[in-house]
């Protein structure tokens, strides 16, 4: 299904994310031919980065050579490029609006209008205060960005500035993990097989993984990264979504309304966090990082356990982590199965291999796969048992150039005016409340070495008596 014609204004149109992941989204789906007929991308910035049309259409063709997957040429380029104007926004309001309807006119009709805040929060409010005032939020759509808020209060108080110009059918606030293919296949994986389901829940399953690992430094990200961290960067928001997904009851349909409310019983079913269940860390040498304050206490690295207290989990830790400048660049969902009851095989492997053998793992990376683990008898004259596994592999199954990543499918999911795959106010408040005893009692920051796990011993300690997935198939 095509969009109606759309004007796209982006806000933040020359910022870190634009560069790697609007625009050159935006252009593999003109390229994939699933934007509208007609559409027009106005990229708005503050007046002192203020860029011309032509410069902005620069930017962008560097942006999609440096990150995107199509190459910025031929005539798919050419008519992209077009589409592309440049307004700034902070000083005088009346540039934008002109902007928006010179892009409006030139399409005729009455085309959707969608705004895209790829903006700091701070800047949130006079924004959205804009938009109200110019009369330009009426029949719009709104993304926008994570974090939202950075404790219970201040997404409440978004929550409400937002109310104030949209209705919440107007609001699409984003987690790009939400639209990643292998996180959405989780769906599949659970509701369209009878093999999974029976033992997705506490009888068989004896904890939950959910490990993002990143190589990644702070990519010249200081100022954001500084103030918001791995816990509000991360956790709060990709990895418990992610965390609904696995977690939640099957929802009578996939349609917005019903998806939704079964992820957002699961963030009501969450215990609120125990600051003793959490590991923080910053690793060596952050300080030295341009950007970053001497003494700052920001941490790089947060894993932790979390407790789904509901009929299906209870009892079942689910253990989360991420950081950066980590050993990995991973994104891995493990479903680790209790023991058979009965140990009748003579040669006992060590523990390391047991656990090896029983599990579900789910690498939601792009390209990701799906592993159904289990023990298996080595060919031979005596019962010996080795750990090994039936997988799928995305990228032998099916073509790439097909799947669009999150961003491009939660932008065209916005086009088409469906939010199945969005989070809503009060999912998003429930998890802060949850996170309020660590927020307000951070334990300390351990320091860790850059292309290590993370802090040790504290998050092998945190995991015991099971061990990180990750770290153990190395
Ligand atoms: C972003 C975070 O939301 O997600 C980054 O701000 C992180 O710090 C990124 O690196 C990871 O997303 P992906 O899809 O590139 O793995």
């Amino acid at each position: 299904k095509r969009p109606d014609n759309h004007v796209i204004v982006l806000f933040g149109a020359t910022g870190d994310l634009a560069k790697r992941k609007l625009l050159p989204g935006l252009f593999h789906l003109a390229w994939a031919g699933l934007l509208p007929d007609g559409y027009r991308i106005v990229g708005a910035g503050r007046a002192h980065s203020a860029l011309t049309d032509e410069a902005f259409r620069e930017h962008a063709h560097d942006a999609v050579a440096t990150f995107g997957r199509c190459k910025p040429s031929g005539p798919a380029w050419e008519s992209f490029a077009d589409s592309l104007s440049f307004a700034a926004y902070d000083q005088d309001a009346g540039q934008l609006l002109a902007a928006v309807r010179e892009a409006e006119d030139s399409l005729g009709g009455q085309p959707g209008r969608l705004f895209h805040l790829a903006i700091p929060p701070a800047a949130f409010g006079s924004v959205i205060g804009m938009l109200g005032d110019t009369g330009l939020a009426e029949e719009s759509k709104l993304i926008v960005e994570k974090p939202f808020g950075t404790d219970l209060a201040s997404a409440r108080a978004l929550n409400e500035t937002i109310h104030t110009v949209f209705d919440e059918s107007q609001i699409f606030r984003i987690d790009h993990f939400l639209g990643k293919e292998s996180v959405d296949n989780i769906l599949a994986l659970r509701f369209a097989n009878g093999m999974f389901e029976p033992v997705w829940n506490r009888d068989h399953i004896s904890h939950v993984q959910i490990d993002v690992p990143e190589t990644l430094g702070l990519e010249g990200r200081a100022h954001f990264y500084e103030g918001t961290g791995a816990f509000r960067d991360m956790i709060v928001t990709h990895l418990i979504q992610v965390l609904g997904i696995v977690a939640m009851e099957p929802p009578v349909s996939l349609a917005a309304q019903p998806l939704r409310d079964e992820k957002d019983k699961v963030f009501a079913a969450l215990r609120p966090i125990e600051p003793g269940h959490v590991v923080r860390g910053q690793y060596n040498g952050y300080h030295d990082e341009l950007g970053v304050a001497p003494d700052s206490q920001t941490e790089t690295f947060t894993a932790l356990r979390l407790e789904v207290d509901n009929w299906r989990w209870a009892g079942v830790p689910f253990y989360l982590r991420s950081g950066k400048n980590l050993a990995q660049h991973r994104q891995v969902i493990t479903l680790g199965l209790r023991e058979p009851p009965l140990r009748m095989f003579p040669i006992d492997l060590p523990r390391e291999d047991r656990s090896r053998g029983n599990k579900i793992v789910i690498d939601f990376g792009d390209p990701g796969w799906i592993a159904a683990c289990f023990l298996a008898k080595e060919p031979g004259p005596t019962m010996r048992l080795a750990p090994e596994a039936m997988t799928f592999r995305y990228a032998d199954s099916f073509c790439r150039e097909h799947g669009l990543e999150g961003y491009e499918r939660l932008i065209l999911d916005a086009m088409l005016s469906d939010q199945s795959l969005f989070t809503r106010a009060d999912g998003i408040e429930r998890i802060w409340e949850a996170s309020t005893p660590l927020l307000e009692n951070p334990p300390p920051l351990q320091g860790y070495d850059p292309g290590s796990w993370g802090p040790e011993p504290a998050i092998s300690d945190l995991i015991a008596p099971h061990q990180w997935y990750l770290e153990d198939a190395g």
